[in-house]
């Protein structure tokens, strides 16, 4: 009997276990408005982290479009790359009592207090894009995507380019950042091992602060002498750096370049023979995250994490698909 009484016991301790810390989850806190809440009903807070870059720009835009086409209604914040905005947009979304939270983060590290403090308001949170270092139980969900993922997919494109080694530089996102903590990671796992970086310099995923950075590289290192490829964490940057090449007298080609998103710019870069592969990462989460948000107001069960499905993009085909590129 005893024996019994233990089973049931941890029985019910491992679900408790397993629903705190992966897989399905039940909302924290339903609406007023569960079961039946529609997107009229929904007020959504997205404190984006900036205007950096063309994905951006598309992140931005698929948060506002989906809501009007929808009917939500959408409270949104610029925090210029700042988290300090961002954790201030947070707590006036928390005064106002919104529905659910979708959190951009900028940085990884940092967010343990005003997600308690949304936790508390029974505010759900869904971390969108990067990623956090928080403990699971402070969020609802993270919807975008696996940057390490990125980062292994590029270190493949140098691998396949050069079997026998090369020296490589990289031009790296916000430091701190979940998109260049996991694109730097899984570049550094995958690339084999006759190839070297040489330096790796952020520059914050902008196009004005790339510029400097490849500048300086390229009067310290001689292209096609010293490196031979570089690995860049976004197309805005990569189209900062390619100003600094030109400038130097670099050709399309000269060197192979990597880059991630898969922008217009990414894809336009491709077509000019500047880079030889984009590694994508899709902005448009906006219609995905509101339908996660809609679910967490009636109270039913969302997955903790949701990775998108993403590729790469290669020159032989950039021509062609420029023109369907919706960002
Ligand atoms: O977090 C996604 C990254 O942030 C994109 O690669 C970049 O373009 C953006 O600024």
């Amino acid at each position: 009997m005893f024996r019994f009484k233990k089973h049931i016991l941890l029985i019910v301790v491992t679900a408790m276990l397993l629903a705190a810390c992966g897989g399905k989850a039940p909302a924290s806190e339903k609406a007023s408005c569960a079961p039946n809440c529609q997107y009229t009903d929904m007020t959504f807070c997205y404190p984006q982290l900036g205007a950096e870059s063309d994905w951006r720009t598309a992140n931005t835009a698929s948060f506002k479009e989906t809501a009007g086409e929808r009917g939500v209604r959408l409270i949104f914040s610029d925090a210029q790359q700042k988290q300090e905005n961002q954790i201030s947009a947070l707590r006036s979304c928390i005064q106002q009592e919104v529905d659910v939270i979708g959190l951009p983060p900028v940085v990884e590290d940092g967010w343990e207090a005003v997600l308690t403090e949304a936790k508390n308001a029974g505010i759900p949170v869904i971390i969108v894009d990067r990623s956090v270092s928080a403990s699971k139980d402070l969020y609802a969900s993270h919807i975008g995507s696996d940057m390490k993922l990125e980062g292994e997919r590029a270190a493949a494109e140098f691998n396949k380019q050069f079997p026998n080694g090369a020296k490589v530089l990289e031009l790296s996102g916000t430091t701190g950042s979940g998109a260049a903590v996991g694109r730097a990671e899984g570049f550094r796992a995958k690339l084999n091992a006759k190839i070297e970086i040489i330096d790796s310099q952020t520059g914050n995923f902008t196009r004005a602060e790339a510029l400097p950075v490849m500048q300086a590289f390229l009067q310290k290192y001689k292209p096609g002498v010293d490196f031979q490829g570089i690995f860049i964490h976004n197309d805005d940057m990569g189209i900062g750096a390619i100003e600094a090449l030109k400038a130097a007298g670099v050709k399309p080609g000269d060197l192979f370049i990597v880059s991630v998103d898969g922008t217009r710019g990414g894809f336009q870069a491709m077509v000019d023979g500047w880079f030889q592969a984009d590694v994508e990462c899709n902005p448009l989460l906006g219609p995905q995250v509101y339908e996660m948000a809609l679910k967490l107001m009636n109270g039913q069960t969302i997955e903790r994490e949701v990775l998108t499905d993403e590729t790469v993009y290669y020159p032989a085909n950039a021509a062609e698909l420029l023109p369907t590129r919706k960002y």
